[in-house]
């Protein structure tokens, strides 16, 4: 009796998700292995992975494109939140992992499969966040990750698979482990790991290096209508469009790069280089045009709301109660969230220099400094007087 009879398991046509397919059958004794490939925009050519999955011995092979999905209902929320992990990294890798969980149950669910599967290592993040969102969905569902038990290096992984006719990389594969959807790419290992060492211009992708981007500035608007970006330079776009039109402009400007060190759920620290210009730069002007359109409770308040958010995204907890609660919160959040952000490009710089909205709510006649001055000066007096006063009670008490 093996493990599981038929098996759903989530393929990328690497090295390690196409050896999962003869392990899963020779040692763990499944009789079918039905891969899945999702599109995410990652640009890779999906015939020949999905060819390759057959060769590899899958029975069925799948390529399903959900990169308007992805971009509609998983990033787009994640920008209305201002989700950023450890107030720097825009969650490319992570938003993916549960829409791919989503449509692993689905598969399993049309082709009566008993368990699902997936390639990821036992030290990283995307295996909670797999096993996690495929138990949210359908707890009866088994969830099987060989690449977490077999206990083979490289080399030996390598081995196998050519026992079973998956040839080995042809090219020397690369010293990085990069992850790459629409939203971004990110890269980990090889010299990446001294967290000291700069990381070579090879690992970098989707920007271009400060020293060749233009010496000229570019101008950019971005329309959001109630938190969704809609527009750029005036120009309506689809959400897959819109993003793929701010990675070239951002990214051929230099901006999205961050090179950080975060801590993994798992526990260990990792030194990731990421890159993702259109998220980075829609956050930044989104969270501008909540200042000119949020009151400053709701701003401040909604300013908490947001790492929380971004930790459950970062940690697997996409499909859960409380992260549908805070959805409906900042779905309210966004209702006036509609305006226009210019964004000047310039250097490896993204600087918001204008926003205008039909509601915003700064009101020049409050703020200026000229005769035009409509704030009630006179008012400032008690107001400070009450607000200060606890302050004042508390100083005569114990300075007297
Ligand atoms: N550390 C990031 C995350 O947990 C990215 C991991 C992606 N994998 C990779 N091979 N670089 O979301």
């Amino acid at each position: 009796m093996g493990r599981a009879n038929k098996v759903v398991l989530a393929y990328s046509g690497g090295v390690d998700t196409s050896v999962c397919i003869p392990y899963l059958m020779q040692e763990w004794g499944v009789k079918e292995v039905i891969t899945l490939a999702a599109d995410l925009g990652q640009g890779d050519e999906l015939e020949p992975i999905r060819l390759k999955a057959l060769a590899s011995g899958a029975t069925i092979s799948l390529v399903q494109d959900v990169t308007a999905e992805f971009v509609k209902d998983y990033a787009f929320p994640a920008i209305q939140a201002n989700a950023l992990y450890e107030n720097r990294y825009p969650l490319a890798t992570a938003l993916a992992r549960p829409l791919i969980a989503k449509i692993l149950v689905e598969a399993a669910a049309e082709y009566g499969a008993d368990a699902v599967a997936h390639g990821c290592t036992g030290k990283g993040n995307d295996q909670v966040r797999f096993d996690v969102a495929i138990a949210s969905l359908n707890p009866n569902l088994k969830v099987l990750a060989p690449a977490r038990e077999w206990g083979m290096s490289r080399e030996q992984t390598i081995a196998y698979g050519e026992k079973f006719g998956i040839p080995s990389p042809v090219k020397k594969s690369s010293p990085y482990s990069i992850d790459r959807n629409i939203l971004g790419r990110s890269v980990e290992a090889g010299v990446l790991e001294d967290a000291w060492s700069e990381p070579p211009e090879e690992v970098y992708d989707f920007t271009k290096a400060i020293a060749d981007t233009p010496n000229e500035p570019t101008y950019t608007e971005i329309t959001f209508e109630q938190g969704n970006p809609v527009a750029v330079d005036g120009k309506a776009l689809s959400p897959v469009e819109l993003i793929t039109e701010l990675n070239a402009i951002a990214g051929g400007n230099g901006v999205g790069r961050i090179d950080m060190v975060e801590n993994r759920l798992v526990g260990i620290k990792s030194r990731e280089i990421y890159e993702s210009p259109a998220m980075v730069v829609l956050i930044q002007a989104h969270r501008d045009l909540e200042s000119l359109t949020l009151t400053s409770d709701l701003a401040q308040y909604k300013r908490g709301i947001e790492d929380t958010y971004a930790k459950m995204i970062y940690n697997g907890l996409w499909y859960s109660p409380l992260k549908s609660a805070l959805d409906a919160f900042i779905k309210d959040s966004q209702t006036q969230v509609s305006g226009t952000i210019r964004v000047k490009f310039h250097k490896g710089n993204a600087i918001i220099v204008g926003r205008k909205s039909v509601n915003s709510l700064y009101n020049e006649e409050l703020a200026t400094y000229t005769d035009a001055d409509q704030f009630d000066h006179k008012a400032a007096e008690g107001f400070i007087y009450i607000w200060g006063l606890p302050t004042r009670v508390w100083s005569q008490k114990i300075r007297g």
